[in-house]
């Protein structure tokens, strides 16, 4: 299967001359280099799109870090995946930990989102992951089986290949803790398991199943390689070029 490196830029990059520095970095460091077999994917937000697609770097594909499920009307503030895809995405971050923490993103509200990004050929990078209270009282795996379900009421088997699930813990998203071997394989074969039993092997063995949670050039190995996860989710260091794009060497050459 291919791999995902995805860098989700969250709400960083405050003004366009700091893209500029940005872009250019992220052509310095990918010149002369190829990925096989490796996705490389940036998600900035919203107000980069623009000129984030007339970036002529080939290397990189442009995901966005959420949409709304209605294509168009009067939703004040919001973002339709119509826009994203005209906007040249092809993948957008659906229930990341701090949408549903913040802004109170239910499973329900996060499985409209999955099925407008669908309907529109966007890939949905569904993020799932338990919070330390959820991990301390042992719910990691009801947390995960509810939002994996929740998350893809309706999906057809058709349709389950475009789909990307992210394990991402909430307590190692900017924190600096990792999971254990026994923790991300666990959240990994639960994720699969659901996977067969809602749209049988076949097509369920077709969805990417990545790590996310402090992912850096020197824990990929231990979170993401030895684990065989299908790529990473990363956010810190994707603001930097230079250690996003070693990320990526390292899990396109494991
Ligand atoms: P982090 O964030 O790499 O900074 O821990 C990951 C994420 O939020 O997806």
């Amino acid at each position: 299967m291919k791999k995902f490196v995805i860098g989700n830029l969250k709400m960083n990059i405050l003004s366009m001359s700091e893209r500029e520095v940005y872009l250019k970095g992220m052509d310095r460091v990918t010149t002369g280099k190829k990925f096989t077999g490796t996705e490389i994917i940036l998600c900035p937000p919203f107000v980069h799109l623009e000129g984030f697609k007339k970036w002529k770097n080939k290397k990189v594909k442009r995901g966005a870090q959420d949409i709304f499920f209605e294509n168009n009307g009067s939703f004040t503030g919001e973002i339709s995946p119509v826009m994203l895809k005209n906007f040249g995405c092809e993948y957008v971050i659906i229930g990341h930990s701090e949408r549903r923490k913040y802004f109170g993103e239910s499973g329900e509200f996060i499985n409209h989102k999955i099925i407008s990004a669908l309907e529109n050929d966007l890939h949905p990078i569904l993020c799932v992951g338990e919070t330390k209270a959820e991990k301390d009282e042992d719910y990691t795996l009801e947390v995960i089986t509810r939002q994996v379900k929740e998350a893809l009421v309706g999906v057809s088997r058709a349709k389950a290949g475009q789909i990307i699930i992210a394990y991402e813990p909430v307590w190692s998203v900017g924190t600096d803790a990792l999971p254990s071997a026994n923790e991300v394989m666990g959240a990994k074969l639960l994720i699969r398991k659901i996977l067969h039993e809602l749209f049988g092997k076949k097509y369920a063995e077709e969805v990417a199943i990545l790590y996310g949670g402090s992912v850096s050039a020197k824990t990929v190995q231990q979170v993401c390689i030895d684990l065989e996860m299908d790529g990473a989710l990363i956010g810190r260091e994707s603001l930097t070029p230079g250690d996003f794009i070693k990320i990526a060497e390292i899990i396109n050459n494991s």
